[in-house]
């Protein structure tokens, strides 16, 4: 793979978007993707507990105690940097031995969720260069696309599980971006119960209903410890290789 992949994951909310981009991960991982960048770009969080983060910063926590400390004088200088997004990303990323993660989270502050997604915006745009892969497990709907916060994203793969509603989502997202950078993803479904093409765009995979991953969610135990023959996870690598080829190295 020659050029840097930024790709969010999409749709519908509970559709599976924090399960499949929990999946995609480990499989892109696997298939030697390094360095990989992971984003939980869900205010509420998703992708960060579905790979087994339990104790982590996230921006807006970050930037809430920088607010918070200017607010009580303790630090002349806070007000200033509360708003870099550099001092922001710089002080929230984790880094782990196979990936990096920056969670986004939600600010405590009341009527303070407009910069969220200028923050979201400026990390994207200010350290997905340093990644080979960055996967982003986007917010429920089409507000993050609206607001533009996927500019620099190359690759928008949205979740449908064949419902219409899903599928409405989807006609919604591709109606917003080049219908280039736009491809499905089948979940908790087989693929002979979907059509290989809806509303013009293709569905590049399916995962199935799988009670494993169920079983591991419920207990909040890491997608990423899933076994090694898992169908959901080996659906979830084939889907790899269909967007990347055999290597992501
Ligand atoms: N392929 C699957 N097999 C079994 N269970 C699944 C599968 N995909 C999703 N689930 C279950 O469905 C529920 C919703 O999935 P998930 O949290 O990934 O959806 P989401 O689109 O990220 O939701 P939200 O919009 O709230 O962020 C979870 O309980 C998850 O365990
Ligand atoms: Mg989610």
């Amino acid at each position: 793979m020659d050029k840097k992949s930024v790709i969010a994951v999409c749709g519908k909310g509970g559709v599976g978007k924090t399960v499949v981009s929990a999946l995609l991960s480990r499989a892109l991982s696997d298939a030697g993707a390094y360095p990989l960048l992971l984003i939980d770009a869900d205010p509420a969080g998703g992708l960060a507990s579905a790979i087994g983060e339990r104790s982590f910063q996230t921006m807006a926590s970050v930037r809430d105690r920088l607010i918070a400390s200017a607010k009580s004088g303790k630090k002349s200088d806070t007000a200033a940097i509360c708003d870099q997004v550099d001092y922001l990303v710089f002080e929230t990323l984790l880094e782990r031995e196979k990936y990096s993660l920056l969670a986004m989270g939600h600010s405590a502050e009341k009527g303070c969720f407009c910069p969220a997604n200028n923050l979201l915006r400026g990390a994207i745009d200010l350290i997905s260069a340093s990644f080979i892969v960055t996967l982003i497990d986007a917010e429920a709907g089409i507000e993050q696309i609206k607001r533009d916060v996927t500019k620099s994203v190359n690759r928008i793969l949205v979740v449908v599980d064949g419902s219409q509603r899903s599928i409405a989502t989807l006609r919604l997202i591709a109606d917003l971006v080049d219908g280039e950078q736009v491809c499905a993803i089948g979940n908790r479904i087989e693929a002979d119960e979907i059509d290989s093409v809806i509303e013009g765009i293709q569905i590049i995979g399916t995962i199935p209903q799988d009670q494993t991953v169920l079983a591991y969610d419920r207990k909040g135990r890491s997608l990423w410890e899933l076994p090694a023959e898992n169908e959901a996870l080996n659906k979830a690598k084939r889907i790899a290789g269909a967007l990347f080829g055999a290597t992501v190295k």
